[in-house]
């Protein structure tokens, strides 16, 4: 089975926990797209349910398959399905390939439970050869970047429709080589005046969903 394939089989397993009313997150990025359709297929069934996408694309699909959503609301969302870029042994992620970062991780906590969908070429032994991705805001953005580098990283900007995020800000993304500490790198991140999100997820997942040659592998963490 191709890539494709492997992500398709993750989003068949993981509709499985999407509940049939109350709030639900729904991420961003190709293997999310297989889950999206899939729940389009079936769009009278989930007419109790309100969809909280983390990106522009991703509500666009929604609406077109039917799907009702929101951005704007008060309620507990009950669960959160998205994909991810690197998945380490204890389910943390980096994320944010497809500049969604933010709008992701505003979503994953404040949801129940978050569930990861991927195939199986995104499982690492550490994080950080995907380079991890950081919004920042365009007010003297090469300053930032250039506090982003004295913390031993190499930035790179971003070419084309994924240098800035739905929110308007400039994404760029960060090369530390594999990490070690990445509650500490989280934290040393996000405390530079400018970034307005880090695309480490760390201790956030409750269960993968891999697709792999020999069927959908789950993983619980939480
Ligand atoms: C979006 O910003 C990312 O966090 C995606 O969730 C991630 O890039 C996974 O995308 P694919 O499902 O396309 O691999």
């Amino acid at each position: 089975m191709n890539e494709n394939e492997l992500k398709e089989i993750a989003a068949l397993k993981s509709k499985e926990y999407v509940p049939l009313e109350g709030f639900v997150g729904i991420g961003t990025g190709s293997t999310v797209k297989y889950l999206i359709k899939l729940l389009a297929e079936d769009y009278r069934k989930y007419s109790n349910v309100t969809f909280v996408p983390t990106s522009a694309e991703s509500m666009d699909l929604l609406n077109a398959g039917g799907l009702k959503t929101s951005t704007n609301f008060a309620g507990q969302i009950r669960i959160d399905i998205d994909g991810a870029d690197e998945i380490d042994p204890q389910g943390n992620l980096i994320k944010g390939g497809g500049s969604a970062l933010t709008r992701e991780k505003i979503v994953a906590v404040n949801s129940e439970r978050l569930i990861v969908i991927a195939d199986e070429s995104k499982l690492v032994k550490k994080l950080g050869r995907f380079k991890i991705p950081v919004e920042i805001l365009e007010f003297l953005s090469e300053q930032t970047v250039k506090n982003l580098e004295k913390l031993g990283c190499n930035a790179s900007y971003r070419s084309g429709e994924k240098s800035r995020s739905d929110n308007g800000n400039i994404v760029v993304d960060l090369d530390f080589g594999l990490l070690d500490n990445i509650i500490e790198k989280e934290i040393e991140l996000k405390m530079i005046p400018g970034v307005v999100e880090a695309g480490l997820f760390v201790g956030i997942t409750w269960k993968s969903i891999i697709g792999t040659q020999n069927g959908a592998k789950e993983k619980t963490y939480k």
